[in-house]
C-alpha cells in the first residue's frame, strides 16, 4: 500500500480553495504545454494535468492505486495511459515533456532523479517541481500522516531553478542532436545518502 492511498479520497478537496485554483492556473501558464507534445507525468496523482490540458499522447505514473483510481474515475479516457509504479521502477517510453507537479519529484529516491532527463526525448524538455526549502507538504498537515520525502533533490537535476510559491521548479531541455543534458556537476557519489529526508517534522500550514 502506498502512503497516498490513505488520503486519495480527500486529496482533491485539500486543493479546491480559490488560492489553490489560482495557483494551478499560474502553474499551467508557466508550464505552457503545447498541443502535440507527448507527456510523461511522474506522480500524476488524481490527474491534475488533465484538468487543464488535453494531451493526445500521455503516460501518467504513480505508486498509489487509489490516486490512480480517482484519476480514472474523473477522466475515463486516460485509464489506459496510467501506470501503477514508482518512478524509480518505471521502465517504458519517454516523452517530449516530462513533468512532476506540485512536489511529486520530492518523493523520488534521490539516486533516481537524474533518470528524469534520460526519459526526455531528444528536442524535448522537463518541468519538475520539488518542495521548496523548509516547506512541509499540505497533506502531512491535513492528516496525521508523515509521508517520507526528500529535501534538496533539485540540485540533482541539471537545469534552471525557479521559485514558485512553496516549490522549486527545475526546467531543462534535451538537445535534438545528441540528447545530452546532464553536466557532471550535478552528479554526487551517493545521492540517497546526501539528500536530507524529512519524514517527521511538524507540519507548516500554508
Ligand atoms: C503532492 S502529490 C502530487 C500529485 C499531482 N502531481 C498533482 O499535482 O496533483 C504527489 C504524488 O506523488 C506520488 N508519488 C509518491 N512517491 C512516488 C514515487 N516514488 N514515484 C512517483 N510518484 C510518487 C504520490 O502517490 C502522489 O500522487
Amino acid at each position: 500500500m502506498s502512503a497516498y492511498d490513505q488520503i486519495a479520497d480527500i486529496y482533491d478537496q485539500l486543493f479546491s480553495d480559490d488560492k489553490s485554483l489560482q495557483e494551478n492556473c499560474e502553474l499551467f501558464d508557466l508550464l505552457n504545454w503545447k498541443s502535440g507534445e507527448t507527456v510523461l507525468d511522474i506522480g500524476c496523482g488524481t490527474g491534475l494535468f488533465w484538468e487543464y490540458n488535453t494531451p493526445e499522447i500521455y503516460i501518467g505514473l504513480d505508486p498509489s492505486d487509489r490516486m490512480l483510481a480517482n484519476f480514472a474515475a474523473k477522466f475515463p479516457q486516460a485509464e489506459g495511459c496510467l501506470k501503477h509504479c514508482k518512478f524509480e521502477d518505471y521502465v517504458g517510453a519517454g516523452a517530449d515533456l516530462v513533468i512532476a507537479l506540485f512536489g511529486a519529484a520530492s518523493y523520488i529516491r534521490p539516486s533516481a532523479v537524474s533518470k528524469i532527463a534520460k526519459l526526455t526525448n531528444p528536442g524535448g524538455r522537463y518541468f519538475v517541481m520539488f518542495f521548496g526549502p523548509g516547506y512541509s507538504p499540505v497533506v502531512n498537515g491535513a492528516t496525521n500522516l508523515s509521508i517520507k520525502h526528500f529535501m534538496g533533490s533539485e540540485a540533482l537535476l541539471p537545469g534552471k531553478q525557479t521559485v514558485f510559491n512553496n516549490y522549486t521548479i527545475v526546467t531543462g531541455a534535451v538537445s535534438a542532436q545528441n540528447a545530452q543534458t546532464e553536466p557532471d556537476s550535478a552528479a554526487q557519489t551517493d545521492p540517497d545518502n546526501a539528500a536530507q529526508t524529512e519524514p517527521d517534522k511538524p507540519a507548516n500550514f500554508i
